[in-house]
């Protein structure tokens, strides 16, 4: 513990206690301030109010610093997969190789959807976006598995419960995909590892096996891994905030896909690819839109560029960056719409404008350009974020049921609205 913080308010000085995490960070204590003093804080965004303490990631936003359980992601993304990252950040360790057989067991046990589950798809339009089946379908799983709902914890049933969400979430894209485009759904083959079986279930066909290049699940099995987990941000924030009502994890989950699909955050990487096809047909090289995103009044943003916590490069951005150059190399693919990202990159960081704001690529300004040249549709974008993100959401909501306290989330505000009112009757009415 650090010294208190002394607030006066009023004539009256109160004394916060004060906190510093394991990276040192910094925090005041509010937790009584409303009691001993009747004010709360305001701070719309929550740009400054952390909302728990938390093992799991720690970025450093200055630096441009992401650590999961303490390992930085340059290494993981070298060293690492997918599905031994999921176990680190759940389980809260690197598998040993029983772990590892362990887990990657459960997620192929646990890789077909119920049957009567298929139904479900016949509900959907043609044109539904994925991220919506996804969403609607997570909660549909949960009703097949009643005993899943059961949120007591006990370590089987959870990583049972881990690995039925893990692995089916990927089916379910898989599956929306297929039928949104009229073609036989290709069922998960238990001999394929995690993302083989995702690009065989997604690009299958009834006469030809997808061909399954190395370097490209490798590409995807890192664009996983660096979805994986990012501390406090919008959609994993709302998974504590539905688990922390003690809901099931799927409900849990289900809502962080809801709000993952906005385009200021995980739908900002199909954005993206508006954006970079917008200015590719316009025949702009880049610097009629960079003036757009400077003009408030143009309703246009550098989509993938900013973020409220890094204020410096975002580390996967850097690493999807180099990634796009050494697959695309290996697939002999020539983007144009590569050239313009990076040309839109360079002249960026040249403008005061994005200097003075600190507005950085990140995770989704070149992570679209990866899935284009892996076959991933456009409208699949945001669900491949969303694929990668689970095991974070799981592993925050099982932080949130298992906190000692276990106090549902439910935030003041300060009320600006009419005060005095009495009822009208509709004949007075204006
Ligand atoms: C993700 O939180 C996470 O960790 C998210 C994420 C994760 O892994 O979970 O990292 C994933 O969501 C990445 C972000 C993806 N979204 C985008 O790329 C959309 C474009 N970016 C912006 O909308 C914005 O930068 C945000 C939403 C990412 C951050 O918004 P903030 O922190 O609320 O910042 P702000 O909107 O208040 O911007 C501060 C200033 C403003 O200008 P001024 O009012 O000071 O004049 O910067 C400007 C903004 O207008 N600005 C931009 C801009 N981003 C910020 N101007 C043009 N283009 C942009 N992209």
């Amino acid at each position: 513990m650090s010294s208190n913080a002394e607030l006066k308010l009023d004539g009256k000085t109160y004394s916060l206690p004060t906190l510093i995490g394991t990276e040192g960070e910094r925090a005041v204590d509010i937790s009584q301030l409303r009691a001993q003093s009747g004010h709360i804080t305001l701070d719309e965004g929550y740009g400054n109010t952390g909302a728990c303490k938390s093992k799991i990631t720690f970025i450093d936003g200055d630096l441009g610093i992401l650590r999961y359980r303490g390992i930085p992601i340059e290494e993981l993304a070298e060293k690492s997969t997918f599905v031994e990252v999921a176990h680190l950040l759940i389980m809260g360790k690197l598998p040993n190789s029983a772990e590892l057989k362990r887990f990657s067991d459960l997620l192929t046990q646990n890789e077909l959807l119920h049957e009567d589950l298929k139904h479900n798809f016949e509900g959907f339009p043609r044109h539904a976006h994925p991220m919506a089946i996804l969403s609607s379908m997570i909660n549909a799983v949960s009703c097949f598995y009643p005993e899943l709902l059961d949120t007591s914890m006990h370590k089987n049933h959870f990583e049972i419960e881990a690995a039925r969400l893990i692995s089916q979430v990927r089916t379910i894209a898989a599956f929306a995909y297929r039928k949104s485009h009229g073609l036989p759904i290709n069922y998960p083959k238990p001999a394929l590892k995690y993302t083989a079986n995702f690009l065989h279930m997604m690009f299958s066909k009834p006469y030809e096996e997808y061909p399954l290049d190395p370097e490209v699940v490798r590409a995807l099995d890192l664009i996983f891994l660096l979805h994986a987990d990012h501390e406090q941000n919008c959609s994993t924030s709302t998974v504590r905030m539905v688990a922390s009502s003690k809901a099931n994890m799927f409900a849990s989950c289900a809502a962080g896909v809801c709000a993952l699909w906005g385009p200021l955050h995980g739908g900002a990487n199909q954005a993206v690819l508006e954006m970079l096809g917008e200015i590719h047909a316009s025949g702009d090289d880049g610097c009629k839109f960079i003036n757009a995103a400077k003009d408030k009044n143009s309703g246009k943003k550098l989509m993938g560029f900013g973020h409220r916590v890094y204020k410096n490069y975002d580390p996967r951005a850097k690493i999807i960056k180099k990634a796009c150059d050494e697959v695309l190399a290996k697939l002999k693919i020539n983007d144009p719409l590569l050239d313009i990202a990076k040309k839109l990159e360079e002249a960026a960081l040249k403008e005061s404008y994005f200097i003075e704001r600190k507005l950085y690529p990140n995770v989704d300004f070149y992570s679209g350009i990866i899935m284009r040249a892996l076959g991933i549709p456009l409208e699949m974008f945001t669900v491949i974020f969303a694929i990668g993100r689970m095991p974070g959401w799981i592993a925050n909501y099982r932080e949130v049921m298992e906190e000692p306290a276990g106090r549902i989330s439910r935030p003041r505000q300060v009320y600006v609205g009419p005060v005095n009112q009495q009822y009208v009757p509709i004949k007075e009415r204006k």
